[in-house]
């Protein structure tokens, strides 16, 4: 039966809500160190660092060949940025993506951050952005479909003017970083696989200010909007239950923000 191929354990849930706790601390510590002048690979090191120091295992590091914790993208870095020598500069928005391993379960997250001044154009970006993912939490629940939150998302993106990049999706996790399903950040209502209590799945809508096409760069990993043009991302892993979801990976800097935007969509 589907649900009992998907649903976690209470013991791996435990093991996740560690990993989560790890990530989410992580994302928190790091934001104060995102200043002008400051190099994307020593926000990593930092990062590294942390993690390990807080009994987690950084789990990209060796993931596909990849070298680092964290994956840094700025400006018009769609996702997978390396970390490296570039100097953030006044105005740059980045996206900052962990994902932690603890006793063998693994949570992923990323959150959004500026060094010095957004722009007005980003930091609209970046809200619709988060906008658009905790429109698609609010989906979640025993029952929906993954097209359901595809269409929420992708909905709240054409409002506001900008694309959804389909080359890059949510994804179950658990035991593994990505694990079935793949959870598209576009879709229609009602349609794709159905949502049952016990799975854990990860939302992580990436919003251009201009076309959704992307490019890959040299360096095998990075990719970029094909137009140049600004691009964001949030992601939370999240547990569904029967009449909704537990946000695993939630901050408590984001906490009242969140809950205020759930009561007033919810109604
Ligand atoms: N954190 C990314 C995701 O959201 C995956 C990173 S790939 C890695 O799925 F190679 F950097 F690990
Ligand atoms: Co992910
Ligand atoms: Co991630």
């Amino acid at each position: 039966m589907l649900q009992v191929t998907h649903a976690k354990t209470a013991a791996m849930l435990d093991a996740m809500r560690d990993a989560a706790s790890i990530a989410v601390g992580v994302l928190e510590m790091i934001g104060e160190h995102v200043v002008p002048g400051v190099t994307t690979e020593a926000l990593d090191r930092r990062c590294h660092d942390w993690i390990v120091g807080h009994g987690g295992v950084p789990a990209c590091v060796g993931y596909l060949g990849y070298r680092h914790a964290t994956c840094i993208s700025v400006n018009d870095v769609v996702c997978h940025g390396v970390p490296g020598s570039r100097l953030l500069k006044d105005g740059d928005l980045l996206n900052i993506d962990v994902v932690v391993q603890r006793d063998g379960l693994h949570a992923d997250t990323s959150a959004m951050y500026v060094a010095g001044v957004p722009s007005i154009a980003a930091a609209r970006l970046s809200r619709a952005t988060q906008e658009a993912l905790w429109l698609g939490i609010l989906e979640v629940g025993g029952g929906k479909t993954l097209g359901d939150i595809g269409a929420v998302i992708q909905d709240h993106a054409r409002r506001n003017g900008c694309s959804v990049v389909r080359d890059f999706c949510g994804h179950g996790i658990g035991t593994a970083m990505h694990e079935k399903p793949e959870v598209r950040h576009f879709g229609q209502r009602g349609t794709g696989e159905r949502l049952m209590p016990g799975m854990t799945i990860t939302i992580e809508p990436i919003l251009n200010a201009g076309a959704r096409e992307v490019r890959a760069l040299a360096d095998g990993w990075t990719v970029a909007t094909r137009d140049r043009s600004l691009s964001a991302q949030w992601e939370h892993t999240v547990l569904v239950t029967t009449d909704g979801c537990e946000i695993l990976t939630l901050r408590p800097s984001e906490a009242a923000a969140w809950k205020a935007f759930a009561a007033s969509r919810r109604g």
